[in-house]
């Protein structure tokens, strides 16, 4: 029987969901992307050649998979048309394989300037985006003035329409931010320029997605971010402006909740965090004065713990169960994707966090708000390292006991089986215990 499986980041994005999503879709026909937009940095390794996706699924490189992009993607045509003419340049076909939805939301020029001089207002508690306009275009949506992929087919609407949102943003950035205003002219010309290619991509994804389950197809529902950045669940407000957990494929995509089948959660094997906002098990580290943990220095180096998107330093921690426990609840978890156990190899001990201190009491419940996290501190166990390495590995037996042992411990701590390990960036460096389809 058919399925459809939603892969999520259970922690604040990177998990490595974009090499998952792209080695399980063998089993599939469609990749469906059901929110974020190009803010996402998805990097897929094949046989050493490395490919970074944005606002494109994770399916691309497959040539017979289908990918589709659901209504809960922000999408911006300046950043899609750049990654079409990268894929391109590699000889993939993509105008005839990707598919968009009329209702997402467009990511416009004067969203950018509002991201970036909303930043700069907020100074030392800047949240740190991607500067991608994200969260102005959302902001933009849930307000209902926002502009629509589907607004493209009819050129008078779509333009007095930007007028009117632009005199509403042009307003606030020239007399809120003292910014200077986008021009109009030149925005609705560009649009329109970049429309043409868009236009044929658009079709009923929602339908498209109920033709292929009637037609018993696997389908994959690719997340962006992790559950951590969930504009409702995650560290408000140093968050995304999505529903990043596995709820948001339903609203997303149009697929009903009784038609996800399986949740793969994916779990950095530590963790990580680009950005401002709280971190309990942070190992404090600086890569320009190469200063701070060293257990920090050694994530960042061996774990290549740089933006996928922006190329900032990612901050770097222990694996904190605190937050997964929650983060596998709100997401439905089904099964464990542990990634990148390989850059815990040279380690002599490892530590989990297991409860958090809160005044002189444990406590297994995460804090609510940014400011109670100031307060928490994190309660470790502490595992013996294998110091070899993993890289590659096929068999769960071939791994080193210690390392059998971290993975028996994070399934013991979850209650929830690993079902998917990663050891390596490479599509082949990967080893399947279940897969998710089967
Ligand atoms: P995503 O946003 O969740 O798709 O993850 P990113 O692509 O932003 O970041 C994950 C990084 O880790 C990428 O550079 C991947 O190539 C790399 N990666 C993924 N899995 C593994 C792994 O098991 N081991 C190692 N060493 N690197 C991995
Ligand atoms: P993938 O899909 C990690 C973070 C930003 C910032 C916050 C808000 O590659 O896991 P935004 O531009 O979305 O308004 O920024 O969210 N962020 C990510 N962090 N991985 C991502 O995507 C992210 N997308 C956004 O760093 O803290
Ligand atoms: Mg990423």
């Amino acid at each position: 029987m058919a399925k459809n499986v939603v892969i999520i980041g259970t922690q604040w994005g990177d998990e490595g969901k974009g090499k998952i999503v792209d080695l399980i879709t063998d089993k599939v026909t469609s990749v469906v992307r059901f929110q974020g937009g190009h803010n996402a940095g998805h990097t897929l390794v094949i046989k050493g050649k490395k490919t970074v996706l944005h606002l494109i699924p994770s399916g691309i490189l497959r040539s017979n998979v289908q990918c589709l992009i659901g209504h809960g993607v922000v999408l911006s045509m300046s950043a899609l048309l750049k990654e079409m003419a990268e894929l391109e340049e590699a000889d993939l076909d993509v105008q005839s394989r990707l598919s968009i939805s009329p209702g997402c939301p467009l990511i416009l020029p004067y969203h950018i300037a509002l991201d970036n001089a909303r930043e700069a207002k907020r100074g030392k508690a800047a949240i740190g985006t991607t500067g991608n306009g994200i969260g102005p275009a959302y902001e933009d949506k849930v307000a209902r003035r926002g502009l629509r992929v589907g607004d493209l087919l009819d050129e008078s609407l779509f333009a007095d329409k930007l007028s009117q949102v632009m005199e509403y943003h042009n307003y606030a950035l020239e007399n809120y931010y003292n910014h200077s205003v986008i021009d109009y002219q030149q925005t609705l010309d560009e649009a329109l320029e970049q429309a043409s290619v868009i236009r044929p991509m658009i079709i009923d994804v929602a339908d498209e997605i109920y033709t292929r389950m009637s037609n018993d197809e696997n389908i994959l529902f690719e997340g962006a971010q992790g559950a951590l950045l969930d504009i409702d669940q995650g560290t408000y407000p140093y968050v995304t402006s999505s529903n990043t957990t596995s709820g948001g494929a339903v609203t997303g995509s149009g697929i009903g909740v009784r038609d996800i089948d399986y949740v793969l959660g994916i779990v950095k094997a530590y963790t990580t965090r680009v950005g401002g906002g709280p971190f309990p098990t942070e190992l404090i580290y600086d890569v320009k004065s190469d200063k701070g943990d060293p257990v920090g220095r050694e994530l960042c180096a061996r774990g290549h713990e740089f933006g996928a998107t922006t190329g900032r330093q990612r901050r770097s921690g222990w694996l904190d169960l605190v937050i997964l426990n929650r983060s596998f609840k709100l997401n439905s978890v089904s099964g464990i994707c542990l990634t990148k156990l390989d850059v815990l190899d040279e380690l002599s001990s490892i530590k989990i966090c297991v409860a958090y201190e809160i005044n002189g009491m444990q406590s297994k419940i995460p804090p609510f708000s940014a400011e109670d996290y100031s307060i928490a501190k994190p309660v470790y166990i502490e595992m013996p390292g294998w110091q070899q390495s993993t890289i590659g590995t096929h068999s769960f037996d071939d791994l080193p006991i210690a390392a059998q042992n971290y993975i028996k411990k994070i399934e013991e701590l979850s209650q929830l089986p690993v079902d998917v390990l990663s050891t390596g960036p490479d599509r082949e460096e990967t080893l399947i215990i279940n897969n998710p389809f089967d």
